[in-house]
């Protein structure tokens, strides 16, 4: 009786001692987890944002981009509609073309699609510009500025 009594407490304590320590051990690891983790999201924020920024085509000069938009809004326009809300030629409004891949809408600038009346472009811009153009259209075409 003596001997239990006598190595019993120790032991209680012995066996709750590793579960009390052990959640605030854990609580020191979780901290910075969370912390790696939240830089991590930050980092990945970041990572997205400049692959946006990568993407985004590099814009003409201010003289050329004024010809551009000049040409979208007259010529495509004459088929798109002024306000490039559709005539015989398609809507070109950021709510049609955003499901579309803009790979494609620039190929269908460049190279006009067969069998419709949509021209090939190729000879009056060249990739980077059909590029912004698409990027022009998805975020709401240009005015001209007058
Ligand atoms: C002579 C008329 C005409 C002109 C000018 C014209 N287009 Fe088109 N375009 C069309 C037609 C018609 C279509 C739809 C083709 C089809 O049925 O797939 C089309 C399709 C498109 C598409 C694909 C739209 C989609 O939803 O897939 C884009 C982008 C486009 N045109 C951009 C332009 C741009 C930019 C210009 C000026 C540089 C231009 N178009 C000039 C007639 C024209």
């Amino acid at each position: 009786m003596q001997h239990l009594l006598a190595t019993h407490p120790r032991r209680r304590l012995f066996q709750l001692s590793p579960p009390a320590t052990k959640p605030s051990r854990e609580g020191v690891f979780f901290l910075p987890s969370i912390r790696i983790g939240l830089a991590v999201l930050a980092l990945g924020g970041l990572g997205a944002g400049s692959l946006a920024l990568a993407q985004e085509p590099p814009a003409p000069s201010p003289e050329r981009s004024r010809e551009l938009i000049r040409m979208v809004r007259q010529d495509c326009g004459s088929c798109h509609g002024l306000t490039l809300r559709g005539g015989l030629g398609s809507p070109l409004l950021p709510e049609t073309l955003r499901d579309k891949p803009p790979d494609g809408l620039k190929h269908t600038i460049l190279l006009g699609r067969p069998g419709t009346a949509m021209p090939p472009w190729k000879t009056f811009l060249n990739e980077a510009e059909a590029d912004w153009i698409v990027a022009q259209l998805l975020r709401g075409f240009p005015e001209e500025s007058k």
